[in-house]
């Protein structure tokens, strides 16, 4: 077992906050109103999950019914085994059906502060109460459908059928949900790529994924200035022959290059497609879509989801963990981007089944001023509010005046997801943005769980700073050892889920090696999460961090591997090795060990410092500037044991300039190298 999960834990945090008196009241109701109520249907939906989740799934409208609720083939679940259904139906036309065509469904916030429509300066932002305002759509249950049904009739148009993967590459808009949404109405799964990846990614996903159409947008605005989104494809689609047909929304109306026969501009081919576009009757298990995600080794993998078990979980979960009650003026707000996880499920396929508005910013957090998440949460009032704890860190950093200008009332619950959050985010959270009012969910999961695993549930868990508590229903977490045995109370082992949930993950798609290799070979007969845990006197999780090569970057996957192959393949890196460093605002930071080539490595300090910032771009271009080293440090050789792996354990405390002199070294090969690393100084 890596060292990271037998420590025992030192860390105590006496500070218990019950469910605010008058919570329930303030969102009409809790759902699960006590720890008590909590536990037994906990147990029970552990006890009789197919009895639990069928009446929940019999919430929404089936094509045809199930024959059994799951079947469990370890590794391979099926929900809702020979149900029909579509995802789009249930978030569109069953509200519709049911006379809420008019409710709004998603309110939509562009970033641009004061957009002039023409010329020059568009969309530079003026501070809010300069006389500025910023471009706001309200779409309804019906817009969302009418829109829904022309895209899916211009895809099929494109020779999109159902199986086919139809990538998408855009800013925050409505039409990226749109997109999604006309997707799964016939049954075409997405891939969605967040629009922070470069070209390289894009060419990694579509050739993976044998994807013909890309949907993307001629830019996306990012704190005043455009992302060059259409640029990005085109150099993508430079690098393969599978793109077929490329659809460009204008957005930001800067110039694209266009090449015809492949290039079409959204507006252009929906303008004259029909409003009438069936549901494509999906079997429960058929994919809904694939997302890609960061790995220990290797390329990103697709993770698989299917429809009925990720639509039932995902909308229970979003009712309960947020209380969401329609027709009592909530408004939901994820504040993440659509290319993540939780973007897919809590800005759209989660939130639309419950019927609460959806909220969707387009931007910055600190666009045109650090209180611009503030201004939004007091113009829409809204209720239930959820972020990451970099953002929540950065919010802490920038001051409290900003949150303080604006009214906060409306909040309700607060959420927060992506990484751990340190004691003293959570508290400013709670006191600042709060009022120590609003009960605060620290819902841990994954890409691969598709939905809240470990989660309090507001009206009911007694939460603690830094920990995510308890597991939802139907969820049976466990910290093991590798023999799969429970650990004893306040020790770290690995966290696993022992049995199926409707929206764990299906494959990786076009590899099924990996799949089993990864998450059920190292504990049998259990999924491993990859992350370290320990559980305390209560019961309650805390998660301890990763136990592979993965390292969480402001609430962000990124894979070891994939930056140091970047670094690799620039000429001038022999070799590479990328680990984790503590960082105060976005959890993690990048730290890279490189050797140089010989031809590379004998310059000046100057040109050294020079080359740290090539690299830096170069990896921004291969992966995405999320990817940049923060620091960079060149060395004659890396650490290794005897057998040849490179020893991160000690790269890592290096990088978080930890000099413990009893650092463990018996297996490493060249003490000489660790020495030099030590003396060296960072740039
Ligand atoms: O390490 C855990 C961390 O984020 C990882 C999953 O990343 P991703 O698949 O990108 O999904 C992020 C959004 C769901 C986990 O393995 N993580 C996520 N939420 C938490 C967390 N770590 C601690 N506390 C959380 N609440």
């Amino acid at each position: 077992m890596s060292d990271s999960v037998s420590i025992e834990s030192v860390l105590t945090e006496n500070r218990v906050f019950e469910p605010p008196s008058g919570f329930s009241e303030s969102v009409g109701g809790a759902y699960i109103k006590s720890l008590d109520e909590y536990h037994a249907l906990h147990k029970r939906s552990i006890d009789d999950p197919e009895g639990f989740w069928g009446e929940i799934a019999a919430e929404f409208d089936w094509f045809e019914p199930w024959s059994k609720v799951m079947e469990w083939n370890l590794p391979d679940a099926k929900w809702f085994v020979g149900g029909r259904t579509n995802l789009c139906h249930n978030c569109l036309d069953r509200q519709v059906n049911a006379g809420h065509g008019d409710d709004v469904a998603m309110i939509w916030e562009g970033e641009p502060y004061s957009l002039s429509l023409e010329g020059e300066g568009r969309g530079e932002g003026a501070p809010p109460g300069n006389g500025g305002t910023p471009e706001v759509r309200n779409l309804t249950y019906h817009d969302l459908l009418t829109e829904t049904c022309k895209f899916a009739n211009v895809l099929k148009s494109c020779g999109v059928k159902k199986g086919d993967v139809v990538t998408l590459y855009m800013g925050m808009v409505p039409e990226l949900a749109i997109a999604m949404l006309a997707c799964a109405r016939i049954g075409a799964p997405h891939s969605v790529i967040f629009g922070g990846f470069s070209s390289q990614a894009i060419v990694d996903r579509v050739v993976d994924a044998s994807s013909k159409v890309i949907v993307t947008c001629d830019g996306g605005w990012r704190r005043g200035s455009v992302v060059p989104l259409k640029d990005n494809v085109d150099a993508a689609c430079a690098k393969t022959d599978m793109v077929k047909s490329v659809i460009v929304l204008k957005r930001c109306h800067n110039d694209v290059q266009w090449t015809d026969g492949r290039d079409h501009w959204w507006h252009e081919v929906v303008a004259s497609a029909s409003e009438e576009c069936s549901c494509e009757s999906m079997d429960s298990e058929d994919m809904l879509f694939l997302l890609y995600t960061s790995g220990s080794t290797g390329k990103p993998k697709g993770i698989m989801h299917t429809t009925g078990g990720y639509m039932v979980y995902t909308y229970l979960t979003s009712k309960y963990v947020f209380n969401l009650v329609p027709d009592r003026d909530q408004v939901f707000w994820c504040t993440a981007d659509i290319g993540w996880v939780t973007g897919h499920s809590y800005i759209v396929y989660g939130l639309l089944p419950n019927r609460v508005p959806t909220l969707m910013y387009e931007g910055a957090p600190n666009f045109p001023d650090a209180a611009r998440f503030w201004d939004i949460v007091e113009r829409h009032k809204v209720t239930q509010f959820y972020t990451a704890p970099t953002a929540i860190r950065a919010f802490m950093k920038w001051g409290d005046e900003h949150p303080r200008k604006h009214d906060l009332s409306s909040l309700k619950v607060l959420g927060t997801v992506g990484e751990p959050i340190n004691p003293e985010a959570w508290m400013w959270y709670h006191k600042v943005i709060g009022n120590e009012k609003c009960p605060i969910v620290d819902t841990w999961w994954q890409t691969e769980t598709g939905g809240h695993m470990i989660t309090p549930l507001p009206g009911a868990t007694p939460t603690v700073p830094g920990s995510c508590t308890l597991p939802f229903f139907g969820i049976d977490a466990a910290v093991v050892n590798e023999n799969g045995e429970e650990m004893p109370v306040n020790t770290g082992g690995l966290l696993v889920i022992r049995k199926p949930w409707p929206a764990m993950l299906r494959g990786i798609f076009g590899d099924r090696e990996r799949f089993i290799e990864t998450y059920f070979s190292r504990v049998e007969g259990m999924y491993l999460a990859g992350d370290s845990a320990r559980r305390d006197e209560r019961g309650y999780f805390w998660i301890m961090g990763r136990i592979d090569d993965v390292i969480n970057v402001a609430g962000h996957r990124l894979g070891t591997m994939e930056i140091e192959s970047a670094l690799v393949s620039h000429e001038s890196v022999v070799e590479a090795a990328v680990v984790g460093m503590p960082h105060e605002i976005k959890g993690t930071a990048i730290a890279a060990f490189c050797t140089l080539d010989p031809g590379h490595s004998t310059g000046d300090v100057a040109q050294l410092e020079t080359l740290k910032q090539t690299l830096r771009t170069h990896v921004a271009k291969e992966i995405g500037a999320i990817a940049k080293p923060d620091m960079i440090r060149f060395t004659d050789a890396l650490p290794k044991t005897r057998s040849g792996k490179i020893m991160r354990r000690l790269l890592r405390s290096i990088a978080s300039g930890d000099t413990d002199p009893n650092q463990d070294t018996t297996t490493l090969e060249d003490f000489s190298v660790l020495a030099k690393l030590r003396e060296s100084e960072e740039g």
